[in-house]
């Protein structure tokens, strides 16, 4: 599905898309697993995604985490970036030129728009927020941003409670 793709098309691949990631993660507890199906899942549906990934908040930065895309910075403090001011502020950046955006950095010199939605667990602790970045500019709009938020929520609902924040782990996963 493409960028130009209507508003109705674009609810449609969500509902699929999200029809799949339910029941790909149904009874699945490992965060890592989960994060990479979710972006496995985004990135195929729709061309405009040309990065997708997660950061993980680890201590007082974001860690990347499972991505499809090319190499992203590998840590991102809170507060810088993009990334890190949907994790400072725990809303939902949509930046339709990011040349505008201050501070924005750039991983990728081809990134024109980006979407970053924190993943807040139920005590409003930001798990990891999820960064799409696209190639073109004004890429994303508010069915891209309802979708990913109710995405996220679910995630930070499931996964926050199995999970620890800060260590990267799955809760049942330490040993
Ligand atoms: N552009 C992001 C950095 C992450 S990468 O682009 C993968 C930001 O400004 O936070």
């Amino acid at each position: 599905m493409t960028a130009n793709a209507d508003a109705t098309d674009r609810a449609t691949t969500y509902r699929a898309v999200r029809l799949r990631i339910d029941a790909l993660l149904e009874g699945e507890t490992d965060w890592i697993a989960a994060m990479a199906t979710v972006v496995c899942e985004l990135n195929a549906a729709f061309d405009y995604f040309h990065w997708t990934g997660f950061y993980r908040r680890i201590g007082d930065e974001l860690v990347i985490g499972p991505y499809q895309g090319g190499h992203g910075c590998l840590r991102i403090a809170m507060g810088k970036g993009v990334c890190g001011t949907a994790a400072a502020t725990r809303e939902t950046q949509l930046v339709p030129d990011v040349d505008v955006f201050p501070g924005h950095i750039a991983c990728s010199s081809t990134t024109r728009s980006e979407i970053v939605v924190p993943v807040p667990t139920d005590s409003r602790e930001v798990l990891a927020v999820l960064d799409v970045d696209s190639d073109e500019r004004d890429a994303f709009d508010a069915v891209d941003q309802s979708n990913l938020e109710s995405l996220c929520a679910m995630l930070g609902h499931r996964f926050g409670r199995l999970h620890a924040v800060g260590n990267g782990r799955s809760a049942d996963n330490d040993d």
